[in-house]
């Protein structure tokens, strides 16, 4: 045995293995500690817990650093795109002009819903919440491609998953939007590439185009958006997915954990605070005030990260590609420059700083959607688009992992010790 961590409990020490990961950060495998102690631990919201081994996605917190399988993404946002970065990280590699060109065309290949599936996204009501019709859209493809679900999960019926999930779920989102709107959807075009693609599917009409800024800005934040390792909703495909529920389940579920303001909600949550703030003409110190008080239950959305504890590198580059989106578009909008000023303001109050509370990736990026005319219920469904690779990359490390465990945590039962039933007239 390596390195040890040794843990002393009544008087007697274990020894528990120390892992070692490949950017030097270290675990203590305490696999076996109920089995040689009796105990378990506790740790609310996974604050300590490394759910697995994954060589996927690095992230350092304290120095701001994100990287998908060893590049970061600097330089994959600068010099890469989103179809690309979504075979790097599901494949491992940096594909080979062949390699892409097939994966495009895998995906491009997959864009056709089963009428059944539009259907059902047809049936919704106009004013539903579209991270519930995408989720229930993903959910959906289990019934209408039972072949891909049943038995071994080959190659190449992993790879015609993946491709659909990637095909199908911007094709879900554009269907919904125009269909809410009592518009006729629009025909995927994959040559148009995929941020492309969905926004001629959301808008397309005589005369529109989405100019090339534009398109490299959505594509950048795509890319932003692609992984973020053991986040809440990539654990929950994780989780799902570990007891072999079908790939489908296991995305629709992630995407329902994303759904929720403290993850990926909060896109929508900080347009609307904005909003808000402008409403109440301007002032944000009054909602800096309101997010301190303990009392009050409202936060300052976009603010704050379980990992990051000195910037979310994302937010840094989002943030520079505001401006550019605005101006490229003619845009003047208030609410960026609200943004701007309780960033400045935050920064410099003590609650923020003590708590190293900054910007995260969901603070700037609404204000590009929004300039790009996407609706403000729309926004997570962004992240979605954006996240599916990281999720498809994550399930499929996970089914190819030997001696992967269903997941199953412990508790530490606090409720009644045993007592015996009372009949109801005597209760
Ligand atoms: N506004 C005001 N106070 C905050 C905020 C905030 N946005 N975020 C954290 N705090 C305070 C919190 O009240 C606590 O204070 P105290 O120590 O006095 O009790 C302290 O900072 C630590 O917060 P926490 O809730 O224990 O931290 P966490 O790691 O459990 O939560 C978070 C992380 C992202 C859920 C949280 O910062 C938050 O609610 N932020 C606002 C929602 C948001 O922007 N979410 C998007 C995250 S980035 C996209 C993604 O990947 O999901």
């Amino acid at each position: 045995m390596g390195e040890v961590a040794k843990i002393e409990l009544n008087g007697e020490i274990f020894e528990f293995p120390i892992v070692i990961g490949s950017e030097g950060e270290k675990g203590i495998d305490i696999t076996s500690l109920r089995a040689t102690t009796g105990f378990v631990t506790l740790d609310n919201g996974f604050m300590n817990t490394g759910s697995c081994r994954s060589a996927i996605t690095f992230l350092n917190g304290e120095k701001g650093i994100l990287r998908y399988r060893g590049y970061p993404i600097e330089q994959l946002c600068e010099k890469s795109h989103f179809q690309e970065v979504a075979s790097l990280l599901i494949e491992g590699e940096l594909p080979t002009e062949k390699n892409l060109e097939l994966f495009k065309e895998q995906v491009g290949m997959n864009v056709e819903l089963p009428q059944g599936v539009e259907n059902i996204i047809d049936t919704f009501p106009a004013r539903a919440h579209p991270m519930g019709v995408v989720a229930s859209g993903i959910a959906s493809l289990s019934a209408f491609y039972p072949e891909l679900i049943a038995g071994d999960l080959s190659a190449i019926k992993q790879a015609k998953i993946i491709s659909q999930i990637l095909g199908q779920a911007k094709v879900m989102a554009a269907r919904f939007y125009r269909r809410s709107l009592g518009l006729i959807p629009v025909k995927s075009r994959p040559e148009l590439g995929y941020a492309g693609d969905f926004m001629n599917m959301m808008f397309s009409a005589p005369g529109y185009s989405v100019p090339p800024e534009v398109n490299k800005a959505l594509d950048v934040l795509l890319i932003l958006h692609a992984d973020h390792e053991q986040n809440c909703s990539t654990s929950t495909v994780r989780v799902v997915g570990s007891s072999q529920a079908n790939v489908f389940a296991a995305i629709s579920s992630g995407i329902d954990a994303l759904w929720g303001q403290l993850h990926g909600g909060a896109n929508q949550a900080v347009l609307e605070m904005l909003l808000q703030i402008q409403k109440a003409g301007g002032d944000y110190k009054e909602f800096l005030a309101k997010a301190k008080d303990k009392n009050d239950s409202f936060r300052l959305m976009g603010f704050g990260h379980r990992v990051y504890k000195n910037f979310d590198p994302r937010a840094q580059i989002i943030k520079g590609h505001c401006d550019s989106v605005l101006e490229t578009l003619g845009v003047q909008d208030e609410l960026l420059d609200i943004a701007k000023g309780l960033e400045v303001e935050a920064l410099k109050d003590e609650y923020f700083v003590e708590r190293k509370l900054y910007p995260n990736v969901d603070f700037y990026s609404g204000i590009i959607y929004r300039a790009l005319g996407i609706p403000t219920d729309m926004f997570t469904v962004m992240f979605v688009l954006g996240r599916l690779p990281g999720w498809l990359a994550q399930w499929k490390e996970m089914i190819e992992t030997p001696g992967n465990k269903i997941a199953r945590p412990r508790q530490i039962y606090t409720g009644f010790n045993k007592r015996d039933y009372v009949d109801i007239k005597a209760r």
